[in-house]
């Protein structure tokens, strides 16, 4: 057995997680409760502090949690690359961003190999766990970190794990949420394959880094065009006066072949919008154009643009313009109980009442200012309900009181079916 292999057995490896985020400090914190003592690196010092501190900046990892492994000394974080050159595993978690033309921005996985590159060594195990399009672990990482001579799946192991966490959903975590694992070599799926089963329940090994970059991109596109499908299936049922919720709650009864979607405000959060690109710029350089992708993206970004029609028709109806009125949004991230709203639609839709001269203000358990956009916050209460024009659900979180907001404010456009149990018979709500 090679030495790498039997410390990861005994798990005395050590195992280092590059990029602190929402992906990054769950899977720190998954290593470190298997047994491993774990190293965090990441250029913001803030955080950097915070989990040395034993203090959590992620919803779904708690401050007790990193208290605990901190006091046991499995977990400790720096900024300092230097430690590389003492680490045995090290997975990288840094953002794949897109550019203002929609491009890969992979500037952040370049400026990491090369300081992997500069300390690698023999015996050690990278893995790149940030979304990005097939061929990155192959064409970009391998050729840098091979440049001094030393060889992949003989000297040093190098493979692709794509990340799947849910944020905000506590049934899934990274122990539980099977772990797809595709290496340059066989050796190197193997080397993965074992360190990662030392902390996850279950490991999928796939053939290729490559196939394990189309996985994810696979799973995240097949969310997108659905998601797509499902808004463009709203709009119709919109003009043809059909209830879309009761159509999807009724199709979703077909117990094969069918799974149901729901249509929203827009798409959102860091993968969503986001992936489908790396896979459409990779087509490019190929000469195919990604239509299904393409298409997602049109629907998805105009659902915004609708929400305001919407908005605007029903204002019109009680002889009011969007100028002037007085527009309370109920929630502003991306999804419901989390507390991201990076590419929340609720920002779009925001940007655009703010140009039209409506007078905003939003409320959000989990988000009390926002740069992003000129709304201020406002608690929920009878006033600020009652003293809306309209009050906009845009973010569906479960621990808002709808029926509370049913009562009390004058008219609701609900882009989410939130107040599903409490409408009835209420002529004030009207659905996306
Ligand atoms: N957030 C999700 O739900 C989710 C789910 C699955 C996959 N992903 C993917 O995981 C990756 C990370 O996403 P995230 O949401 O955790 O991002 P994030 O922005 O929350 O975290 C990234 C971290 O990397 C750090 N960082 C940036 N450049 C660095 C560098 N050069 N060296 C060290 N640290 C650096 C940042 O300071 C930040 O703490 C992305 O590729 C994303 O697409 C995210």
């Amino acid at each position: 057995m090679s030495m790498l292999r039997e410390k990861i057995a005994s798990r005395t490896a050590r195992v280092g997680i590059i990029g602190l985020g929402y992906v990054g400090l769950p899977l720190a914190v998954a290593f470190a409760k298997a047994g491993f003592p774990v190293t965090g690196i990441d250029i913001d010092g803030n955080k950097v502090t915070q989990i040395n501190a034993g203090k959590s900046y992620i919803q779904d990892v708690s401050s007790h949690e990193l208290h605990t492994l901190r006091e046991q000394g499995k977990l400790q974080a720096t900024s300092d690359f230097t430690v590389l050159q003492e680490l045995d595993t090290v997975s990288i978690c840094v953002p794949t961003p897109l550019s203002k033309t929609k491009d890969p921005d992979i500037s952040f996985i370049a400026s990491v190999t090369s300081k992997i590159a500069e300390h690698l060594h023999a015996e050690q195990l990278i893995v790149l766990e940030s979304t990005t399009y097939p061929g990155t672990t192959e064409e970009f990482i391998l050729p840098e970190l091979t440049a001094k001579g030393l060889q992949v799946g003989v000297d040093f192991y190098l493979a692709f794990s794509p990340e799947r966490l849910d944020p905000g959903n506590p049934h899934y975590t990274a122990q539980n949420i099977p772990k797809i694992i595709g290496g340059i070599t066989p050796a190197c799926t193997a080397m993965a394959q074992a360190l990662y089963s030392q902390a996850m329940q279950k490991v999928i090994p796939v053939s290729s880094a490559k196939t394990a970059e189309m996985v994810k991109l696979l799973e995240n596109t097949f969310r997108a065009v659905n998601i797509a499908l499902v808004n463009e299936i709203a709009i119709m049922c919109d003009r043809l006066e059909i209830d879309v919720w009761e159509v999807i709650e009724a199709a979703a009864t077909k117990p094969f072949g069918f799974m149901p979607f729901y249509p929203g405000p827009g798409w959102g959060g860091h993968c969503i919008p986001v992936d489908p690109f790396y896979l459409s710029w990779k087509l490019k350089t190929l000469n195919y154009k990604a239509r299904f992708i393409e298409l997602a993206a049109e629907v998805n970004t105009h659902m915004p643009l609708y929400v305001v029609t919407k908005l605007a028709d029903i204002l019109n109806e009680h002889q009011k313009s969007i100028k002037g009125s007085k527009i309370l949004m109920l929630g502003v991230t991306y999804k419901r109980d989390v507390s991201d709203v990076r590419e929340s639609p609720a920002l779009d839709i925001l940007r655009i009442l703010q140009q039209k001269g409506a007078n905003l203000s939003f409320y959000d358990p989990y988000v009390q200012r926002l740069e992003e956009a000129s709304a201020h916050w406002v608690p929920l209460t009878e006033q600020t309900l009652a003293g809306a024009d309209c009050v906009v659900i845009v973010t569906d979180h479960q621990q808002v009181d709808y029926k509370f907001v049913v009562e009390h404010a004058p008219l609701i456009l609900d882009t989410r079916n939130a107040t599903k149990e409490v409408r009835t018979g209420r002529e004030k709500i009207r659905l996306l």
